[in-house]
């Protein structure tokens, strides 16, 4: 039996892990659930977007799902964001993102690749000052946390094609992220001969991953470049609301869409759940329940293909209606 620790969060988080838990229940795994809570709305109840509790049923449980957490964009006082607050108390330090050709309008043929994404320092350390009309961050790159990217891309790449773009802008930060891609380039044709590790500057690989997606397999690189290219991997394979993610740690393993708690769909019941099933998908492989990841991630592919659709990709179906049509589809395959 594994433990589950839910955690919807903010806003289509509520929809979209409630639909992930019925198509696990669905499939009759050994899993048992536990809830947890966290995000803005728990911060404007207790103060704080992640308790302490929290934290504890995630270290309790042998992996977590959540759906999606509101932040603000402006600085608000004792304020947190909740995913990154359990990146960095969990050390959850690989974010991992996978873009992968899907039946669904808008989607590029060929496309399986991976980001791997630095999830603990860069620009995300959050130093920031302001002096006057001047504001200054700071960025953090350490040899330790390059090194183990390195190393979980490189043994990602190694059970996939075999193939790491190193994503870096050393021509013009030589030190920071220098220090990054020489430390990711000498892990891999180091400790991982039979890999291979190709190096791109992150603005090229922006055009390159566009123009040639087909030619990716795993990129590793670092937090804020991980942030934003990944966001253009699930563009570029038909969108926010069929992508899923994974935060790993050495112990914890948190799992959540990529997309946000989209707050101008919220409450309506429209939301697409298949980024929180596919979600839920790479949950089972890590528990190395691997037959049934791959049963669901079918069933979910053949109704993106048939339908019915949610809006987002251009359907009319609402979140039940679609969550039923993979319900049914597993059972059916
Ligand atoms: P978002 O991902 O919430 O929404 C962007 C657009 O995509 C919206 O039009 C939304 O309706 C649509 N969308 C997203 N997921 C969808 C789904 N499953 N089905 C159908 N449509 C979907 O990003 P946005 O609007 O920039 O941020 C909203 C809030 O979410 C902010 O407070 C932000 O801080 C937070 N956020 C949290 C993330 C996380 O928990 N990891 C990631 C990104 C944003
Ligand atoms: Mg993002």
């Amino acid at each position: 039996m594994h433990n589950i620790c839910l955690i919807p969060g903010d806003g289509i988080g509520h929809e979209v892990v409630p639909a992930a838990r019925r198509v696990l229940e669905a499939a009759e795994l050994p899993l048992r659930f536990v809830h947890a809570e966290a995000g803005w709305s728990t911060f404007e109840r207790l103060g704080t977007s992640v308790p302490d509790a929290t934290i504890k049923a995630i270290q309790a449980a042998d992996a977590t799902l959540a759906g999606a957490f509101t932040a603000p964009s402006v600085k608000v006082a004792g304020f947190q964001g909740a995913i990154r607050y359990m990146r960095r108390t969990l050390d959850l330090y690989a974010n991992l993102r996978p873009a992968k050709t899907r039946p669904v309008p808008g989607c590029l043929p060929g496309i399986d690749m991976l980001m791997v994404r630095e999830n603990t320092e860069g620009l995300y350390v959050e130093f920031e000052r302001r002096y006057n009309d001047i504001a200054i961050a700071d960025v953090k790159i350490s040899r330790s946390a390059s090194e183990r990217i390195a190393r979980v891309a490189a043994q990602l790449a190694r059970e996939r094609r075999g193939q790491v773009h190193v994503v870096h802008k050393a021509n013009v930060l030589p030190i920071t992220s220098g220090l990054f891609l020489e430390t990711a380039m000498d892990v891999i044709r180091r400790e991982y001969p039979d890999v291979k590790a190709i190096d791109i500057i992150v603005d090229a690989c922006a055009m390159k991953l566009v123009r040639e997606s087909s030619s990716f397999d795993v990129l590793v690189t670092t937090n804020l470049f991980g942030d934003i290219l990944s966001d253009l991997m699930a563009g570029l394979v038909g969108g926010l609301g069929i992508a899923p993610s994974a935060n790993l740690g050495d112990r914890e393993a948190v799992f959540e869409p990529v997309h946000g708690s989209a707050p101008d769909i919220a409450g309506q019941g429209i939301a697409n759940p298949t980024a929180t099933i596919l979600t839920a998908c790479l949950m089972l492989e890590h528990l190395k329940l691997r037959e049934p990841a791959q049963r669901i991630e079918a069933a979910v592919d053949r109704v993106l293909e048939h339908g019915p659709r949610t809006r987002d990709l251009g359907g009319d179906a609402d979140t039940e209606t679609f969550t039923d049509a993979v319900i049914e589809t597993y059972h059916a395959l």
